[in-house]
Formats: C-alpha cells, structure tokens, sequence
C-alpha cells in the first residue's frame, strides 16, 4: 500500500512530514468527491496519484483507465505495464518516484459491456486541475515529466505539439518547475507494430533526458 511509503518517506521530518501527509490525504479526499464535472458519478473510484513525498521526479498521464478505475491506482493498465518496463530499463524503482493523471477519475463510454476510453473535456481538465497543482505542491517534483498531449497542456497552461516538443524541458510560469515533454504510452502501444521498438527507445531516450536533468 502505497500510504507506507508516503508514510516512511515524512519520517525524517515528523512536524512537516505528517502535515504534508495530511494535506495531501485531504486532496485525495476531496477528489474522490468531487462532482464538479460529471466524470466522478460514473467512476468507480478516484486514482489519485501515488509515491513518495516528496520525490524529485513525477510522472504525468492523462487519465485512469479501466483496470486503474477498478483497481483505483494508477498506471497498472496496458499503458501502466509499457511504463513498467521503461521504469526497469532506466533502472528507476517505482516507488521513487510520484505518478500521477492529469484527471483523476476514468472517463469512458459504453460499447456493449466494454468501458472504451474517452478523451476528457478541456473543461472537466480544467476543474481537474486544482488536484493535479495540490500534488505538485505537495510532491514539490524537481522535474515533471508530461506524458502526452493532455498532460503538457494542463501543466503548462497552453497546448504543446507534442511530436514537436518530445524531449523538450519546458519551465512553468507559475511556479519555475520544469516540464519534459514526451509521448503517452498508450500511443506507443498503438503505433506501427514494426516501428514499435525503434519508438520505444525514442521514448526512452526522452525520459533520459528527465532523469539527468534531476540529477544535475
Ligand atoms: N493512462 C494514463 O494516462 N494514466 C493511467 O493511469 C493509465 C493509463
């Protein structure tokens, strides 16, 4: 259960600690309730973001899918285990660093019995977005990284291209963080199978970048 290691890692500084540990539970709390947009009512449960606080590095999707709506955490879908194998590859432990969505609950529509993903409104990201800037302060991330369009449009205000900007470190205006921006995992997954490694190491090559800059 991820609250352990949130838990652990405040132990260093019980006063700020625990207070961090508290406001962050208190955002969790109010997303799981948040009905100001109609995504949360069809849900089955918010995903907010887990790892550590704070962590210097933290990962940004656009929203849960289905398996992380059922399991209500993040990144443990089809995309989520894409991720998995990356995070091996860099020889980063997942409980290092906070992963997160740009939109906390699973927007999707019915085709039959199956719960197909659906791209959130500007406006429901928007009203998503008090949680997604709670975390960052919270987590106080060195360097973000914006997985996908949805993401690098919420975290720095504007739209990006993102096969334009892949690689790029941006610098937020409100708050001087830095934005690496790079693909969604699930457009890896939905690339050209024979093209499919050679993206891989491309995207690799771009959460690279993420990692030296934490480091420097
Ligand atoms: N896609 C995302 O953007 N986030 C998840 O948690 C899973 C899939």
């Amino acid at each position: 259960m991820r609250l352990a290691a949130l838990t652990l890692m405040t132990a260093s500084d019980p006063q700020a600690g625990a207070g961090t540990l508290a406001r962050w539970r208190a955002q969790r709390e109010r997303a799981a309730h948040c009905r100001q947009c109609p995504i949360g009512a069809h849900a089955t449960q918010v995903v907010f973001g887990e790892g550590p606080l704070p962590a210097r590095l933290m990962l940004v999707g656009e929203q849960p899918g289905d398996r992380e709506d059922l399991q209500g955490r993040p990144f443990v879908g089809p995309a989520g285990r894409l991720l998995m194998r990356a995070l091996a590859d860099l020889g980063w432990p997942r409980e290092a660093l906070y992963l997160t969505n740009a939109v906390k609950h699973f927007k999707y529509a019915l085709r039959g019995k199956r719960r197909m993903h659906k791209t959130p409104a500007q406006r429901e990201a928007d009203i998503c977005l008090q949680y997604l800037e709670a975390e960052i302060e919270l987590v106080a991330p060195e360097v973000i990284v914006a997985l996908g369009a949805t993401a690098a449009r919420q975290l720095l205000g504007r739209t990006v291209p993102v096969l334009r900007s892949r690689g790029r470190t941006f610098v937020r205006e409100s708050d001087g963080r830095a934005v690496l921006v790079t693909l969604h995992p699930s457009a890896l997954l939905r690339g050209e199978p024979a093209l499919r490694e050679a993206a891989y190491d491309a995207w690799l090559a771009d959460l690279r970048r993420a990692g030296a800059a934490v480091r420097r």
